[in-house]
């Protein structure tokens, strides 16, 4: 196989330097709890990489015992295998449910009661994570009513921290993210919010900073120069799924852009900070989203491209349309994907487009940034070859293959001269076991206390102020009109094509 080989490096987290804690997770018997966070939580578990001790406790509406919370939890580890859910019993063991009225202030003082009866016989020395997966409409009274009885406390009457993890997408626009984070402020201290991208705690994601600033041969033709444009593809094959309540409300500029797409975005195209710290690796994405060049009612036209999904046929399967979905209003006019071409205007970047890409129901799952090169300046074969030369380009592939590949251009075999493209690849080892998700990270970078992964309310607000005009063409009334249907398993509306083309291989 051509490739590279890693040389192996001790990655693993010492589990002895995270303190005990309980986490709390308000939208418990939601999605987001069996499909991403219950997993990851068990996976860490098996391995050993949770702390000593350590307290799951499920927190929503639906009313349930202990016993029937374990029991829905259990379907959610159901494709593990034998060894690890021999440890489930064990593991469950370490779970609670408390059923909580989101907007009763008394519903939380009793949370605070149970939560101090389950920690007198399971001590986690009073140290709380408080995780909103709840639909974003409860982030403002649960904010506020963890501050009124006093759970939020930096130092709480249990003798230990507390911490607030805020689930995307942190408000559905400039002025109500900046709302959000004044609620959340009555209650919390900047240090104790961790506003989450799950993208930033991709392997791949996390290695661009390293594939950049830890080599010497990227940087100095990382820029305008050299570089012809650059792509961002998170393509999906799924549709809306049984999520079309909060979805319907957000579409994909606020389900993708506003958070994933805008860190790729800032990874790839920011300066390296002099030091790797959350505040200053913060602090130079920030820079990145003040030199976007603002879209105006002029060149959003020309810039951005909606579209929704109809029916159509993804793996042969015949799948139905957006607005056939369940849950979705039959003239929804919610965007399912958006291709944008925008430009950061600084020193490096001027004149360079950047193309973004999110959708549902397209052909395939694709996650990748393509750093497209220029051409060659002169060709001196121009006389003796027929074809010309394809320009090199480095592709970061987030999934399926979790890779990096450089494309060059290098003699064919053979008597008479020619060219073929060939690739330099290194990829990631496959992770069946889940042993690296992206949810078990940024959960132990919260115990850690580690802020590096996540947003800072300055980057939110930027990006929110950036993409405004964008989600305000989806909402508007006469969003129908400009809404550029595509067939479920294509590659998105026709218009979009040209630069679809640009990004795919
Ligand atoms: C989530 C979005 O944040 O990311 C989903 O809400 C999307 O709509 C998901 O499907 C994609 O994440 P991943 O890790 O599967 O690429």
């Amino acid at each position: 196989m051509p490739g590279l080989e890693m040389a192996s490096c001790a990655c693993a987290l010492d589990a002895t330097r995270l303190e005990s804690c309980t986490l709390v997770i308000f939208g418990a018997s939601g999605d987001l709890t069996g499909r991403k966070l219950l997993p990851a939580l068990f996976t860490l578990f098996c391995q050993g990489s949770l702390p000593k001790r350590f307290v799951v406790v499920g927190a929503g509406r639906t009313k349930m015992t202990d016993a029937e919370f374990r029991a829905t939890l259990r379907s959610a580890v159901q494709g593990f295998d034998e060894k690890r859910l021999k440890r489930w019993p064990e593991f469950a063991d370490t779970i609670f449910y408390v059923p909580v009225e989101y907007t009763s202030e008394e519903s939380f003082k009793e949370l605070s009661q149970t939560l101090m009866a389950i920690e007198k016989s399971n001590p986690t020395g009073g140290n709380r994570i408080f995780y909103l997966a709840t639909p974003p409409a409860m982030y403002v009274p649960i904010g506020r009513h963890l501050g009124q009885v006093g759970l939020a406390s930096k130092h709480n009457s249990s003798g230990g921290w507390a911490r607030l993890v805020v689930e995307k997408p942190f408000g559905r626009d400039l002025k109500s993210a900046v709302e959000l984070d004044a609620v959340l402020h009555g209650s919390f201290a900047e240090s104790q919010i961790f506003r989450i991208d799950h993208y930033l705690a991709k392997e791949t994601v996390q290695n661009i900073l390293m594939l950049r600033f830890a080599n010497s041969i990227f940087e100095p033709i990382w820029n305008r120069n050299h570089i012809n444009y650059i792509g961002i593809m998170a393509t999906e094959d799924l549709g809306v799924e049984h999520r079309a309540g909060y979805y319907d409300q957000a579409g994909v500029i606020r389900d993708m852009f506003q958070n994933h797409m805008m860190q790729l975005l800032a990874l790839t195209s920011m300066e390296p900070p002099a030091l790797l710290s959350a505040d200053r690796v913060l602090s130079e994405k920030s820079k990145v989203f003040r030199a976007l060049k603002a879209l105006d009612e002029r060149t959003i036209v020309d810039s951005v491209i909606l579209g929704q999904y109809g029916p159509g046929r993804i793996r042969g399967q015949e799948v139905p349309g957006y607005r056939q979905e369940d849950g979705v209003a039959a003239d929804s006019c919610t965007p399912t994907f958006a291709m944008t071409r925008l430009f950061v205007d600084n020193w490096r970047w001027r004149g360079v487009p950047f193309y973004l890409v999110s959708g549902k129901r397209l052909q395939e799952k694709r996650t990748k940034i393509v750093i497209q090169f220029k051409e060659v300046p002169h060709s001196m074969f121009s006389d003796t070859l027929a074809e010309n030369i394809t320009a090199n380009r480095l592709d970061i592939g987030i999934y399926p293959q979790e890779k990096i590949a450089l494309r060059f251009e290098a003699k064919g075999q053979g008597a008479t001269l020619c060219l073929s493209s060939v690739n330099m690849e290194y990829c990631y080892p496959v992770d069946p076991q889940g042993l690296h998700d992206s949810y078990g990270k940024v959960l132990l970078d919260c115990i850690l206390g580690d802020h590096m992964l996540f947003w800072d309310q300055s980057g939110i607000e930027l990006s929110w102020e950036f993409l405004d005009p964008v989600s305000a063409r989806g909402d508007c009334p006469e969003a129908g009109r400009l809404l550029q249907p595509y067939a479920s398993g294509s590659w998105g509306p026709q218009q979009a094509w040209p630069w679809m083309k640009l990004l795919l291989d």
